[in-house]
């Protein structure tokens, strides 16, 4: 435990192993653990470092060189043990001791009051206090410690069992690998808690990856479960997580008792005396819900002035033995509930709205503001999607819009503030010309949005070239938004077969063009020539042809110009494909451009050759021949990792609810597929947990 005693002797350590590191042997080596763990405490989980990273580094290293020399001195909780030397293979599936539940949400003050109660009338008592806490916005972990030793970490997964991760979180250095939960009794014991990328680290992340040219990542919660994933345990040691510790789940101890203390709060502050990051400074204790609405309210407030992402508060009855009484439902206990926090909202000005043309000619308005930061994000230009989007506002250059970042993601304008015109505002006039080639717009009757229907524009050719090497149809890896333009720009490519007799000499004269990028995207570019055919037709970016009807589509011809024999009607057989699809495919491959472009691609390489005859070959599989779809938001399984299962046992996966369904799978928050499969008698639905039963 770092009492401030303990902090002040050890730091004396320190500086006498630094002034002389021969005096550090193996005798003493435990001392210098103890000194490498507190500098690790102070700098991860008080933000409080009292050595410079130099010193650390050099006493680490020593360190490292006595435990080599003397591996029989090795400790499992020695600071060396955090770095693992092997890779990850597959996470092993491990179950929780308890479920780890999820939260119901609240959203307003009468939310709050309704639950409180509730949770009264079911307690039998006229007051309950309550700990309010940030709702860290991360990926929820559950840890593991035995005899005060950390022994596994674990993923979420579906809330019953999750991923091993422990090596991974032996790099997260505000998890200790050991802390005294003996003093409190404590044999073992399971807790929970969020890996956060704090806001600096995040940028800095996505700094590094567009400096390499690769998508930055949308939000700091994506990015902390990713790293969380990782094959490498060393990388995620350089992503500078952090873990926050809210809730024991479970318990053990040598008294039997179920409990390590009376209430939250005293959890909480335990694992803050171990040596964890738990939010006992954020807490505060309230003894009745308006306090609590109150703190939620202020909380709010300085919510932009966090290091890191919070998405509400959550508030949890304090006493752990009045939980136990509340108990919880099969998803969420009744002594908690989320408050979320509004959506984030700021204004600014239009200046000024700017058209961009989309892959398929689609025209969309991008209003450009004065720059507005929202959550830490600056936010300068806004899609307004189409016309109607811009009457329905009456939004006007000129006009203070509010901007609300949905999800915490995508800006989007949610109106304009009409008290604060002045008169001097403009109509917003869409063009009736394409931006870019200047052709006719026009605007089929059953669409909202207006079309340039030059095939040949610059801006459409453009986008497809991006579409064909983006990740899910050629993944052309170094080959991104980036490049593209600049090629296009330079004249060095002007339709798709351009991106395979690239010149190199040239390209490697550019500025930014390193030899081991280039190297890179050239082997990147020549490997996609060998991409299976259903990702050549998903690539050539065919309306109403996304991944799925694309695997259809290669499955049932022998060579891809097979499709241009093929009648409507013809198409409209194949599962998926319905009348709006076929005459889309019938179209594209009775166009003698893309037909001359198809040939090109051919001559250079690019395989055209299908799976007809092969279908299926997976017919002893047991879903052999029959159909699925997948909707709403599952839990068990990532949707992408469900597709793959029926895949594998010989199923397929359709894009929409026909008659050609077999079984619908329906997640949490299903909508108008599920609607829509109800009307058609033939279509099974299934829950997620039907289906998982079904394929096992
Ligand atoms: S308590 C049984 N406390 O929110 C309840 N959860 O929607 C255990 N979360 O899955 C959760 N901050 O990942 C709790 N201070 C906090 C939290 C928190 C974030 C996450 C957690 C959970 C989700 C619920």
């Amino acid at each position: 435990m770092y009492t401030a005693a303990y902090i002040q002797a050890t730091q004396t350590q320190t500086l006498a192993f630094l002034k002389n590191v021969n005096a550090i042997t193996v005798f003493n080596v435990e001392a210098l653990r103890n000194v490498l763990r507190m500098h690790e405490y102070m700098y991860y989980v008080q933000d409080a470092p009292k050595i410079t990273d130099f010193d650390y580094d050099n006493l680490y290293q020593v360190l490292k060189k006595i435990e080599t020399e003397n591996p029989i001195c090795i400790t499992p909780d020695s600071p060396t043990q955090r770095v693992g030397n092997s890779l990850t293979g597959n996470f092993a599936t491990v179950p929780h001791l308890v479920p780890m539940l999820s939260l119901e949400n609240s959203y307003n003050a009468a939310d709050l009051i309704d639950w409180d109660r509730k949770a009264k009338e079911a307690a039998g008592l006229q007051n309950i206090s309550y700990c309010v806490e940030p709702k860290f916005d991360g990926a929820s972990i559950s840890l593991l410690y035995e005899n005060d030793f950390l022994v596994r970490g674990t993923t979420r997964g579906d809330g019953v069992q999750g991923d091993d991760i422990t090596a991974n979180i032996k790099q997260i250095k505000s998890i200790p690998l050991r802390a005294a939960f003996s003093k409190y009794g404590v044999t073992s014991i399971e807790f929970r808690g969020e890996i956060l990328l704090n806001k600096k680290n995040f940028e800095a992340y996505n700094n590094t990856l567009m400096a390499q040219n690769l998508p930055p990542l949308a939000n700091p919660r994506n990015a902390a479960s990713g790293s969380l994933r990782m094959k490498n345990p060393m990388e995620v040691g350089k992503r500078n997580l952090e873990a926050f510790v809210y809730h024991v789940a479970y318990l053990t101890t040598n008294n039997n008792t179920q409990h390590a203390t009376q209430s939250h709060h005293a959890d909480l502050e335990m694992l803050w005396n171990l040596g964890f990051k738990s939010p006992i400074k954020e807490v505060k204790v309230c003894n009745n819900i308006q306090d609590v609405i109150d703190y939620t309210a202020a909380y709010e407030a300085k919510r932009d002035n966090l290091p890191y992402e919070i998405d509400g508060m959550v508030i949890k009855v304090n006493d752990l033995a009045l939980q136990d009484k509340l108990g919880s439902t099969s998803h969420h206990p009744r002594w908690a509930i989320a408050y979320k926090f509004k959506a984030r909202q700021a204004t600014g000005k239009l200046v000024g709205v700017e058209y961009q043309v989309g892959r398929t000619g689609a025209v969309t308005p991008v209003a450009k503001i004065q720059p507005v930061a929202i959550g830490g994000v600056m936010v300068s230009s806004i899609s307004m999607h189409n016309e109607e989007f811009i009457a329905e506002r009456d939004i006007q250059i000129g006009d203070t819009v509010v901007v609300e970042r949905a999800g915490d993601v995508i800006p989007y304008i949610v109106k304009i503030l009409p008290e604060l015109r002045n008169g001097n505002e403009q109509k917003i006039i869409y063009p009736t010309l394409c931006p870019v080639c200047q052709s006719q717009l026009v605007k089929p009757p059953e669409e909202a949005v207006w079309r340039c229907v030059n095939y040949t524009c610059s801006a459409q050719i453009i986008e497809r070239i991006i579409h064909y090497a983006s990740k899910d149809c050629m993944d052309i890896r170094g080959l991104g938004d980036a490049q593209i333009r600049k090629f296009c720009d330079m004249k060095m490519v002007a339709a798709l077969p351009d991106i395979y007799n690239l010149n190199y000499a040239q390209l490697s004269k550019l500025d930014g063009f390193g030899k081991k990028s280039m190297d890179n995207m050239q082997a990147a570019i020549a490997a996609s020539k060998t991409q299976p055919l259903h990702r050549l037709i998903n690539a050539l970016g065919i309306r109403y042809v996304g991944e799925n009807t694309s695997k259809i589509l290669a499955q049932h011809v022998a060579h891809l110009f097979d499709l241009k024999t093929m009648q409507i009607e013809q198409l409209q057989q194949l599962d998926d494909v319905g009348i709006k699809v076929a005459a889309s495919v019938y179209e594209y491959f009775n166009n003698e451009t893309n037909i001359i472009i198809l040939e090109k691609l051919e001559q250079l390489g690019v395989n055209f050759v299908g799976n007809k005859g092969q279908i299926n070959t997976n017919t002893d599989g047991s879903l052999s021949g029959k159909t699925f779809l997948f909707t709403g938001t599952l839990n068990i399984y990532k949707r992408s990792q469900a597709e793959e299962l029926v895949e594998a046992q010989g199923g397929v996966i359709l894009s929409g609810v026909s008659s050609k369904l077999n079984y619908l799978v329906v997640g949490d928050d299903a909508g108008g597929k599920l609607e829509k499969a109800k009307k058609i008698a033939s279509i099974t639905i299934l829950t997620e947990a039907e289906f998982e039963a079904m394929i096992k």
